[in-house]
């Protein structure tokens, strides 16, 4: 069975294609290589393009014929969407050119990869699927945007989608054939790994006057594995399934900016040095999720996420990759 993976050369997206492959799918990454690598389109084939081009995604849908899309293709960093919304807001029309593709070609089948950032500022943790949505920068409201949008063309055209909520992605292949490789890296355990092996003098992390225990900010950290396992559930569901669902992929277990920061300087047996920069007023003091529908409705329940194994692996991807990443 044919999956395109919009997006299939990022981080989330390689790790995707692998398990895909693992489950006996053939993943098609479509991806125009903006944030992604070569090197990381290693379970299937690439189709470099972008979806911003709706000749280029018709032509790569009618040649793959595939059974379903996952799309993960975004820009993701949150920082720039505030002080660059209208790029960000490209997301939006660019997933309209993807669904608009498959209603002409008869592709039904969509994974969303949302984000908990659709929720905001939270009422009530942990936070279920039906906790009140308000997100809180460009990044968040595109995907909150998209996810109406899917909604919107299941009632019109029978698409079904499953729209999976990611809380924090971490963490790498225990193989290490691929792993994290933002540039900017704007995530918090690669940063603190890079200050712990040397690379970079000091960690800047941001606010510690949240409402949190330690003031700082309260994350679900999931590692990218557990995460990718969950597109194949979600593929398996719209097989069986005919009702769309909006899902969040989280532990239950928060941790603070500075647990974190801890954790990775006790596994490194280094100090790292932090600096404290001015809060960050469009970000959630805290995303924990309530992940009992994607155990109840997918059968998925993380297995990599604790936080020994999402440092250990994220730890020996960045050893391999600061010496690879010369050569690539
Ligand atoms: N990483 C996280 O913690 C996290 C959390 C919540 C949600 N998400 C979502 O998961 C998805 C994947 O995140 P990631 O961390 O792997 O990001 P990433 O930047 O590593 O991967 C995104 C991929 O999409 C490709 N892409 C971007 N725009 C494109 C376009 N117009 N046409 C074709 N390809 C395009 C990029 O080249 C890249 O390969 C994103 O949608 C992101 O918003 C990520």
């Amino acid at each position: 069975m044919k999956i395109l993976v919009v997006g299939g050369a990022g981080y989330v997206g390689s790790h995707v294609a692998l398990v895909l492959q693992e489950a006996g799918f053939e993943a098609v990454v479509f991806d125009n290589l903006s944030t992604g690598h070569l090197w990381a389109v290693q379970f299937g084939s690439l189709i470099q393009g972008d979806i911003e081009d709706i000749e280029a995604l018709r032509q790569a849908m009618v040649e793959v014929e595939p059974q379903a899309v996952i799309h993960l293709a975004s820009l993701i960093n949150v920082r720039d969407s505030i002080r660059n919304p209208q790029v960000f807001y490209e997301n939006i029309s660019a997933t309209l050119n993807l669904l608009k593709v498959m209603v002409e070609t008869g592709v039904k089948q969509i994974v969303f990869s949302s984000s908990a950032a659709v929720y905001g500022e939270p009422q009530y943790l942990p936070i279920d699927e039906r906790h009140p949505k308000a997100p809180m920068n460009p990044y968040a409201k595109t995907k909150f945007a998209i996810e109406g949008m899917l909604e919107d063309f299941a009632n019109a055209y029978g698409i079904r989608y499953v729209a999976l909520r990611y809380f924090n992605a971490c963490g790498a292949d225990p193989q290490l054939r691929v792993g994290e490789a933002h540039t900017p890296e704007t995530h918090l355990i690669p940063l603190a790994i890079r200050v712990a092996m040397g690379q970079q003098p000091i960690l800047q992390v941001y606010g510690n006057h949240y409402d949190t225990p330690d003031g700082m900010a309260v994350r679900d950290y999931v590692h990218v594995l557990d995460l990718a396992y969950a597109h194949v559930k979600a593929l398996k569901y719209l097989c069986a399934q005919s009702q769309s669902i909006q899902v969040n992929l989280g532990t239950g277990r928060g941790y603070s900016v500075q647990e974190i920061v801890q954790a990775v300087s006790h596994f490194a047996c280094s100090p790292i040095p932090t600096t404290v920069l001015p809060q960050f007023s469009m970000d959630s003091p805290a995303l924990v999720a309530d992940a009992s529908l994607a155990k109840n409705i997918l059968d998925w329940s993380p297995q990599y996420s604790s936080l020994e194994t999402i440092i250990a692996t994220a730890w020996n991807w960045h050893q391999k990759y600061s010496t690879i990443s010369t050569a690539l």
